[in-house]
């Protein structure tokens, strides 16, 4: 019942600080089932996707204990093999993790199939052709639930068809005390795979060539405890340079590896954008006009997919016509309809969208379709003229923290409003 009221046309002007990568905690913190001792996750999100992963350790019979807002301790030491139910499951598209580590611990896993945003069909064929190559038999059970087993784990070569993050991690997950090596090629590169590479070498496995298209697993027998801080969210940063573009604004956006951000900065820049690095933050700002310009969606190092409904808006204020391509997913631009509400001139053909830039968006009820089409409708409604209404801002807050108070720190006129009992109550941020 929640939803943002957001007055728009406030540049945005100051500092933010990024948290914690969301996507780097949803496989970070089912690799702990794969440990014999305590980890202490550090610099974790507070967002329901990590509540939802966090419940379901809880769930498997981990104690979780949470030290502050971004810190969690989890003694995996008590977890078994039981289901991971529906209701879990569904939360969030991560879930799946679970598949890999639970297989990997103790060579049997029975989940329910996941949730997450709707981009069309969302197959999983190659994690199941990692688990397979290692040994697993995979069977559908009743109800959307898979049942994958193994008598022992052994390392092979797997070769993804396609570059997939989620099977790159999951095929990791599996392998870290698989006997022997496990190479997998074609694999994702994206700056969350190297963080869980990063965490499992903590704990004691053997990983290696993570960042690159081979990754070498060595499998080890016993994993320790550790401590970790997870690396900042590329995309939130990203969310948050857009958004200073997008309201003409100067915001330094702190806490980040600029590294990761180099697709999107190189694009701001294409637009007109001024961008300028420091060490572990990057300053955007903008004072002309926004050109057009043309991106297309790739595995990183190519400008992210979670990044294309954001920059959407920056085009549809860009002067002439840009064309933005998405070649990760079959069915990422649903959102554009919702945002034709807001004078955004789109016309969409398949994985291709053009767009015909207008100087000033307008104001609009509007409902967020998944996570990151509905930030970007947060932003559409910051540099938008009148107030806009953004309805299902669940979604949003699966994966971003204090998304509204964080801009209404910038400088953005922005409520969240909620309506228990048909009554309507402001929250101030
Ligand atoms: N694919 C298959 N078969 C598979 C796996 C993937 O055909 O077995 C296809 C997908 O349909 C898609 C492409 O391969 O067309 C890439 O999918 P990938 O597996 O890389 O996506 P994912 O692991 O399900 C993660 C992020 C997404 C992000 C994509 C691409 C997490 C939890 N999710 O999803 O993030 O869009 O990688 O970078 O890490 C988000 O954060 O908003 C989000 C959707």
């Amino acid at each position: 019942m929640e939803k943002y009221i957001i007055n728009g046309g406030n540049r945005l002007e100051g500092e933010v600080e990024v948290s914690g990568a969301k996507n780097a905690a949803v496989a970070i913190l089912p690799a702990v089932v794969l440990s014999d001792g305590i980890c202490r996750i550090e610099n974790i999100p507070n967002i329901a996707d990590v509540a939802s992963s966090l419940e379901i350790l809880a769930h498997l019979g981990a104690r979780v204990r949470r030290i502050n807002k971004n810190t969690v301790e989890i003694d995996p030491r008590g977890v078994s093999p039981v289901v991971v139910p529906h209701d879990l499951a569904r939360q969030m598209r991560a879930s799946y993790y679970f598949i890999g580590v639970l297989l990997g611990r103790f060579g049997t896993a029975r989940v329910s199939m996941p949730g997450g945003c709707n981009f069309g069909v969302r197959p999983i064929d190659q994690h199941l052709k990692g688990f397979t190559a290692l040994g697993a038999e995979v069977s559908p059970m009743e109800q959307g639930m898979i049942e994958v087993t193994a008598q022992r784990l052994v390392g092979n070569s797997i070769y993804l068809d396609m570059v997939s993050v989620g099977a790159t991690v999951n095929i990791m997950l599996a392998a870290v005390r698989a006997r022997g090596t496990t190479v997998i090629e074609n694999a994702a590169k994206e700056p969350h795979i190297v963080d869980l590479a990063n965490f499992l070498n903590t704990m004691g496995a053997d990983v290696r060539g993570a960042g690159t298209d081979v990754i070498k697993i060595r499998g080890v027998d016993h994993l320790d405890g550790a401590t970790y801080s997870i690396i900042p969210d590329q995309i939130e940063a990203g969310t948050y340079m857009v958004a200073a573009a997008a309201t003409a604004g100067n915001v330094l956006v702190r806490n980040v590896i600029p590294k990761h951000l180099e697709s999107i900065t190189a694009k701001l820049m294409e637009m007109g954008v001024q961008v300028e690095e420091y060490d572990d933050a990057v300053r955007v700002s903008r004072t002309g006009p926004i050109h057009h310009c043309n991106v297309k969606t790739m595995p990183h190092p190519g400008f992210p997919t979670d990044m294309q409904p954001q920059i959407a808006v920056l085009l549809s204020m860009a002067e002439g016509t840009s064309i933005l391509t998405e070649s990760v997913w079959d069915n990422r631009f649903r959102y554009i309809e919702e945002l034709r509400r807001m004078g955004v001139q789109a016309q969409v053909d398949g994985k291709v969208a053009v767009f015909q830039g207008i100087p000033q968006l307008t104001a609009a009820p509007i409902k967020a379709t998944d996570l990151r089409a509905g930030v970007a409708m947060v932003i559409a409604a910051l540099a938008a003229r009148g107030t806009s209404e953004i309805e299902e801002i669940q979604h949003i807050e699966r994966g971003y923290e204090d998304v509204d108070k964080k801009f209404a720190a910038l400088g953005a006129d922005i409520r969240r409003v909620s309506q228990p009992d048909g009554d309507m109550k402001i929250k101030a941020v």
